[in-house]
């Protein structure tokens, strides 16, 4: 088999679709590994997920540096002692500058819980999303794997999966629908850029 696509994953909170990428790497044949999660926030559930399955772990707690670049000159420091392939930002809470993306073409890949290009964008995310789907009627929403460039949402779409938006729907029942699709999304896109990758 070729060379595992090496990860590093991202995320600020509960790490639910960090733990779905941990779980789909505990398989022999998956094309990827975890080398190091990153949080901005110290008290992110997901490092503790991170732990269990022996993954090196760091925290960055953003609110120590009053500049952003500052702060990302922590994370591409932590990153770079290890040999990253792709960056999965995985409810990761922060935006990222164009420098910091532009370090890595084509090599960071986000979850987005719509269907973009619609529903994204700065202030679209966590409840925000769902809250303007209902609101606007949608009769279907779904989860986006998606490139990061450093237009907020607007990178290529990698996949796609959709579901029903019910008229019973509260943020609460439409976000859980969502997320179950994102956690069989992220590690779909994981192997498709995997097999994109190899000669
Ligand atoms: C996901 O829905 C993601 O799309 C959004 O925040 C949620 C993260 O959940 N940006 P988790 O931390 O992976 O559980």
């Amino acid at each position: 088999m070729p060379d595992k696509l090496n990860l590093a994953v991202l995320i600020s909170g509960g790490g639910s679709n960090l733990q779905a990428l941990i779980d789909a790497c505990a398989a022999p044949d998956f094309p990827a590994r975890i080398q190091l999660v990153i949080s901005n926030r110290p008290d992110a559930y997901g490092i503790e997920r991170a732990k269990i399955a022996n993954i090196d772990t760091k925290i960055i707690d953003h609110n120590k540096y009053t500049k952003r670049i500052e702060f990302e000159k922590r994370v591409q420091n932590a990153l770079s002692n290890y040999p990253i392939d792709l960056i999965c930002l995985a409810g990761f809470m922060r935006i990222l500058t164009a420098d910091f993306i532009n370090h890595w073409p084509k090599k960071i890949i986000n979850t987005h819980p719509a269907l973009l290009p619609k529903f994204g964008g700065k202030g679209m995310y966590g409840e925000h999303v769902h809250r303007a789907v209902l609101e606007a009627g949608e009769t279907e929403s779904g989860a986006s794997i998606h490139y990061v460039i450093p237009e907020v949402d607007q990178g290529p779409v990698i996949s796609q999966a959709k579901v029903p938006v019910l008229a019973a729907d509260t943020i609460n029942t439409l976000s859980t629908r969502v997320i179950e699709q994102e956690h069989k999304l992220y590690p779909e896109a994981v192997k498709k850029i995997a097999s994109e990758r190899r000669p």
